[in-house]
């Protein structure tokens, strides 16, 4: 590309020097025209040197307005659908068979049957991989089933108002997302569909998720921030925040996943404490790794391949000697 540029400089400079000898052109002239190559010149080399960026902007520009006009199969802003007066929280799932949109070849739930009953513990348990969070993130309806139906008190949850819907359940996750907020509107973004939330039911949620105390210790109470991702407090105490989250929208389902498997055995056991307090009154699902964790729940579903492939209390799954029995000697993978 430089090397262009010498060549037109030189051209130019031998031809200026031939025409001013022969009096075609004047010395003004031949200053001005020679600025002029040698800008032009050295424009046409940057651009040509930009050339390869062009190409990969132009790539990353429609792969951003394919995303921008992209639409979604569930519509997470629409409130078209029924509402049910008096949910009960009682969920089915009929025969369901999912796989991911970006993995076809890959069956993960395969004629999956599910019921819990209104009010009921249940847990959810199987080996890594098993489908355990994707069968939650159905009943969220980030995806839609491929064959089958879910049901909440009976109606196909496809077609019940979204919105609504979705503000019957409330999920606790292993990590907590925490804004760098205060303690008190990282509570109230639990329930985004009111402002102004008034602190008294803030309070009563941080109670019912055993953090109240501790917050009430703090010198700027609830409206001590919590940093960036909840980073000035522990994790047990972070979690407890997502629990009183959880509980603010007075959930008729509350799904449980991992809760308490990045903690340590002392704050597990206040989270534990806090979780069994939340479950109290309503339909939850529990998935954990920790086996000691769900013996109290009324029904275990056991989990292998997508598929359920046993239930029952802790006593029948034991005594059966099953899957359950080898998850909890560890020699199920
Ligand atoms: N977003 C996704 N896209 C494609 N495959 C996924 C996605 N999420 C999970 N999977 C796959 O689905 C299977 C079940 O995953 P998951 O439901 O997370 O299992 P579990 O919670 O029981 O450990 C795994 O094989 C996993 O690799
Ligand atoms: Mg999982």
């Amino acid at each position: 590309m430089f090397a262009t540029n010498t060549f037109c400089v030189t051209a130019i400079l031998s031809l200026g020097t031939t025409l001013l000898d022969k009096q075609i052109i004047t010395d003004v002239n031949a200053v001005v025209i020679m600025d002029a190559v040698v800008y032009f010149s050295q424009v046409a080399v940057y651009d040509f040197v930009s050339v390869p960026s062009y190409g990969k902007a132009i790539v990353a520009a429609r792969n951003i307005f394919n995303i921008i006009k992209r639409k979604p199969p569930i519509n997470n802003q629409s409130t078209d659908g029924d509402k049910i007066p008096n949910c009960t929280g009682h969920v089915d799932f009929k025969d369901v068979y999912f796989v991911y949109p970006t993995r076809r070849d890959s069956i993960i739930l395969k004629k999956f049957n599910f019921t819990i009953k209104s009010g009921q513990k249940v847990a959810l348990v199987g080996s890594s991989g098993s489908g355990k969070s994707t069968m939650i993130q159905l009943i969220e309806r980030f995806y839609d089933p491929d064959f089958g139906q879910i049901f909440i008190d009976s109606k196909d949850i496809r077609s019940l108002d979204l919105q609504w819907y979705r503000s019957q359940i409330s999920i606790v996750s292993q990590e907590p997302a925490l804004f760098d907020t205060s303690i008190r509107e990282n509570i109230a973004y639990g329930d985004n569909s009111r402002q102004d939330i008034p602190l008294e039911e803030i309070i009563e949620a941080a109670k019912n998720a055993n953090i109240h105390d501790f917050i009430q210790q703090l010198p700027d109470g609830y409206e001590t921030s919590c940093g960036a991702k909840g980073l000035r407090l522990s994790g047990g105490q972070k979690q407890r925040i997502a629990i009183a989250r959880a509980l603010l929208r007075n959930p008729k389902i509350l799904l449980l996943d991992e809760a308490t498997s990045a903690l340590d055995s002392e704050s597990e056991k206040i989270v534990q404490e806090a979780l069994e307090r939340a479950q109290e009154n309503r339909t939850s699902i529990t998935i954990a790794h920790r086996l000691s964790t769900v013996q109290n729940c009324d029904v275990i579903y056991v989990m292998h391949n997508g598929m359920i492939v046993e239930y029952g209390t802790h006593a029948d799954l034991l005594a059966r000697s099953g899957y359950y029995y080898r998850l909890i000697q560890g020699k199920l993978k």
